[in-house]
């Protein structure tokens, strides 16, 4: 049982403004925040587009779209999330910033409230050291992107996290309408360690001449049935966060082989970073 009603969100980028409308959605009342106003801005022009869309297709009613929206509340004030009855970070995948909230929150919230990271390769256990007493409450709650669509969500528990924690934060999710899958507290996790050296790997095969991007990527959409192709899907990840991973894999694992492929370094050097860039591996305008 997860007693929530409440639910605040640090990071209103794709990752926490994703989390906000499955959390809107699933009748949660949400308090999304962000320290930049434009970025919530933006993120609440989507979430309006995102429920209408899903009212057209015919998935959601207009009257449980409007309900959603009013759930919602985007705020630059910490502060405003002080009643909520659960945290999740989304920041950027920085462990200094991390650490930097999770202090404030252990201050914060002296309830019992769970203390969740949206982290996707950075070491539960490490954050955990900044909440002090409250290590017990800090857990992992990996989302997937585009987290209205992904069901999975990577539950990791750090060394601290105690048992009342993880199946308090099972049921949230469950109630999030999403499949949670415990995992231990490793670089990487698992989703990330299996996922990363196979996009990794695709550059290499670019790299040393065997296919084509687009034929690497074809050759692994229809002959494994992946939705999108591993340098596809690296674009959409983002190949700075690729990079990113990559070196905490490298690191936490003591495994050189998890390194990144230098095409794939070299790519983010020249601001080839994804969609988000608007290239990448391939070109995406617009
Ligand atoms: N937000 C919300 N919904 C979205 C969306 C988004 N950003 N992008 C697509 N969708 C929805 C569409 O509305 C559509 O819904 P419908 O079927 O109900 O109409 C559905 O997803 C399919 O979209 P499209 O028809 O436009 O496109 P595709 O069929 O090509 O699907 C995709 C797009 C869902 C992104 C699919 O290509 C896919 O599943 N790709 C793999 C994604 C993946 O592997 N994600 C994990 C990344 S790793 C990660 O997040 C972990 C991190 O730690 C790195």
């Amino acid at each position: 049982m997860h007693n929530v009603k409440k639910i605040g969100i640090v990071g209103a980028g794709q990752m926490g403004g994703g989390i906000a409308q499955v959390g809107a959605v699933s009748g949660f009342e949400i308090r999304l925040q962000d320290t930049s106003a434009g970025v919530l801005d933006t993120c609440r022009g989507s979430h309006k587009k995102r429920l209408g869309r899903l009212v057209e297709k015919g998935t959601l009613s207009q009257d449980d779209a409007d309900a959603a929206l009013d759930r919602l509340t985007y705020t630059e004030r910490l502060d405003d999330l002080a009643d909520c009855d659960i945290v999740i970070e989304a920041v950027i995948e920085d462990a200094a910033l991390k650490k930097e909230l999770f202090q404030k929150f252990a201050a914060m919230f002296t309830h019992g409230q769970i203390l969740a990271t949206n982290t996707s390769s950075i070491s539960i256990t490490q954050i955990a050291t900044a909440a002090g007493d409250a290590a017990d409450r800090v857990i992992g709650m990996h989302f997937f992107n585009p987290v209205p669509v992904m069901k999975l969500v990577e539950v990791i528990k750090g060394l601290a996290t105690s048992q009342d924690t993880t199946s308090r934060t099972l049921a949230l999710a469950e109630a999030m309408g999403k499949t949670p899958v415990p995992a231990n507290d490793r670089a990487g996790f698992v989703s990330n360690r299996v996922l990363m050296p196979m996009i990794n790997e695709a550059f290499y095969a670019w790299m040393e001449g065997v296919a084509e991007p687009a034929h690497i990527d074809q050759i692994m959409t229809l002959g494994m049935a992946h939705p999108m192709g591993p340098l596809r899907l690296a674009d959409f990840i983002g190949l700075d966060t690729c990079v990113h991973i990559m070196d905490v894999l490298a690191d936490g694992l003591n495994r050189e082989h998890y390194r990144a492929c230098p095409l794939l370094k070299q790519l983010v050097t020249a601001g080839r970073l994804g969609d988000k860039a608007g290239r990448g591996v391939f070109d995406h305008p617009g």
